[in-house]
């Protein structure tokens, strides 16, 4: 089949693809430029970006600082192309910060989820951007909806549905995550269709997770989806900002070392089995001071771990110290590829 442009408001791209959000800096203006540039919709990851040192001092201006930095860098990279986006999570104690700093510097669109979006319009005044929110399923989508409508008079522009085998935190219950037929992206599509249609709402919806192939776009597309997002399958390309010691420790993985435990952000997350997440689950503790809070929804007293710091790690290759989030599909990562090998097997 030949794959469908994908339009949301004033963009429309060859290829229904977008570069997921991937914190803390996979997704960096590298990523997401070279996407933009290979026809797809580039995404940076607004968490985690700033210095360690000067977070300490001031949080949340370093935070906008690095961003706007970032943004400037991927426009650089794209000639001002775009679609260039960022992703911005709920959870963030600087969410309405991180977005105003995006909206001033003239992002194309904004992915937000990991909690619901609710004030995402609340934040961006009266700017032309492109609202995305990110949400596991119809009752989750209805709040959205009638939220935004009440309050802001907007629906939404695009839809990323986020299924029960993707990467990174889940809006999904233990059992449902055991049962993932249950809630599959097939079954979501259905009830996200019925709630779009009960508030008249015609925004393209993207499906997330466990996409590796140009087979796998089409297997959403035949399903309805208008397009895909696209995460840990990028994480092993030359492009995504992580040390190569750590892309390795995803082409070594297998779906054995897949696992879900509980994040300090207060959801489950998929992660690889690593000797940090081993320590974890074997009931230890993880020796962390927080300088600056970074999510609202942590408390640093009890967690056993700081998540930006083990985040951080992977970034940087310090294998031992760090945390794998991954969606189900590592078996299909096999080596480190440049993203357009990706990109060239979308074209007809
Ligand atoms: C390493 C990694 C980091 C992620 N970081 C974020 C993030 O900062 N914000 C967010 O909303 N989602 C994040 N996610 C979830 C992705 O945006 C995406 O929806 C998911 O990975 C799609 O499934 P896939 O990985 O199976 O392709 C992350 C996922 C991974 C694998």
């Amino acid at each position: 089949m030949k794959l469908p442009k994908l339009k949301i408001r004033n963009f429309e791209t060859e290829y229904p693809v977008i570069q997921a959000g991937m914190g803390v800096r996979v997704g960096d203006s590298t990523l997401a430029s070279a996407t933009i540039n290979l026809g797809g919709w580039g995404t940076i990851a607004s968490v985690g970006l700033g210095d360690i040192e000067k977070s300490k001092v001031d949080f949340v201006n370093e935070s906008n600082r690095v961003l706007v930095e970032e943004i400037k860098r991927a426009r650089e990279m794209t000639n001002g192309k775009g679609p260039l986006g960022i992703n911005v999570m709920v959870a963030l104690s600087n969410y309405g910060s991180i977005i105003k700093a995006a909206v001033e510097e003239g992002i194309d669109f904004i992915l937000s989820g990991a909690g619901l979006p609710i004030a995402l319009p609340s934040h961006i005044g009266d700017a032309d951007v492109a609202l995305i929110p990110i949400i596991s399923g119809g009752r989750a989508l209805k709040i959205v909806l009638s939220s935004w409508k009440r309050k802001f008079n907007r629906q939404p522009d695009a839809i990323i549905v986020e299924g029960p085998l993707c990467g990174g935190h889940l809006g999904f219950s233990y059992d449902q995550l055991d049962d993932p037929d249950s809630c599959s992206l097939e079954i979501l599509y259905k009830e996200v269709k019925e709630v779009m249609e009960q508030f008249d709402c015609d925004a393209p919806i993207l499906a997330a997770g466990e996409v590796c192939s140009r087979a796998d776009v089409e297997k959403f597309i035949k399903m309805g989806y208008d397009g895909v997002q696209v995460g840990t399958y990028f994480i092993a390309t030359e492009e995504a900002g992580m040390d190569i010691k750590s892309k390795q420790v995803y082409v070594d993985a297998t779906p054995e070392d897949v696992v879900v435990v509980h994040s300090p952000v207060g959801l489950p997350v998929r992660v690889l089995n690593s000797a940090l997440v081993k320590r974890v689950m074997a009931g230890n503790r993880e020796k962390f001071g927080c300088p600056y809070r970074c999510l609202r929804t942590c408390n640093p007293a009890k967690v056993p771990f700081c998540i930006a710091k083990a985040l951080l790690s992977a970034w940087a290759g310090d294998v031992d110290n760090a945390i794998y989030m991954t969606g189900c599909n590592v078996g299909p990562i096999d080596k480190i590829i440049p993203i357009k090998e990706f990109f060239d097997t979308l074209a007809d």
